[in-house]
């Protein structure tokens, strides 16, 4: 059986104060929620230890957004894998579309921080996702099988079974217009055949795909119903309380 996850990119939004109360609002209402589907909160590195104290003694996990390629170093303004595993994070997103259009962040430069996270004990979900003019001109199988290839391929079968794999259509992100149900079952099944191609079968049936791009209470249900949909990485309905906790019953 596969992990079914929703998690909360909270990207550069919230102060300290704001995102300690969102926490909190969240895991009040938790106990309503499906306790079968994992959740997970990914604010921005600031709030990590103090969300991180929030949900202890909870089932609720804490994540970064980002995190370095290196170890160590003489690295001003980075942040370590291992910086984020010391605070109370469990999770890293890796290759996020805004990472990769804002700071030019390609494949390989990700294959290697998904190395970094996997040595430190943390789970990446790595994500993945066309853009609208790759979509438009057919490119958009193509753009993903790459995308996966170059950044996982390299992983060893134990590395691969704890990667968690986020398909964003980039044209879905924030733009209120989100991939049908059917759009993400056709892609996640093909992510799904090219990890098995490289892995194989059992493996590739083990790992959690997760749908991102205006996912909400209104459509979730839909997307989630899809066999080769494990949940949701969620933007702006992981900000609001009641919105995030409604996908998470959407299953
Ligand atoms: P929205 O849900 O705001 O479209 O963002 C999706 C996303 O980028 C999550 O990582």
């Amino acid at each position: 059986m596969r992990k079914q996850i929703v998690a909360g990119n909270w990207k550069m939004n919230t102060n300290i104060n704001e995102g300690v109360e969102l926490a909190k609002m969240i895991i009040e209402k938790v106990s309503s929620a499906n306790k079968d589907v994992e959740l997970i909160l990914i604010p921005p590195f600031t709030h990590i230890s103090d969300v991180a104290k929030q949900t202890k003694g909870t089932t609720l996990k804490v994540g970064a957004q980002n995190c370095a390629e290196w170890a160590k170093g003489a690295y001003t303004g980075e942040v370590s894998a291992s910086m984020i595993s010391s605070i109370g994070a469990t999770h890293v997103i890796i290759g996020h579309s805004e990472r990769r259009e804002f700071f030019k962040e390609d494949n390989h430069l990700l294959f290697r921080k998904i190395n970094e996270v996997l040595n430190n004990g943390l789970i990446p979900i790595y994500c993945c996702g066309e853009k609208l003019e790759q979509r438009e001109s057919n490119q958009y199988f193509e753009v993903v099988e790459q995308q996966i290839a170059e950044s996982l391929f390299e992983l060893n079968k134990v590395q691969m079974q704890q990667v968690v794999i986020a398909y964003e259509p980039v044209w879905a992100i924030g733009t209120g217009r989100n991939a049908t149900a059917e759009q993400a079952q056709e892609m996640h099944e093909f992510i799904r055949k090219t990890i098995a191609s490289k892995f194989g079968k059992e493996i590739a049936d083990g790992i959690s795909i997760l749908y991102g791009g205006s996912c909400k209470p209104s459509n979730a249900a839909e997307i989630f119903a899809k066999p080769d949909v494990d949940g949701g990485l969620i933007g702006g309905a992981s900000l609001v309380a009641d919105d995030f906790i409604a996908i998470a019953q959407s299953f």
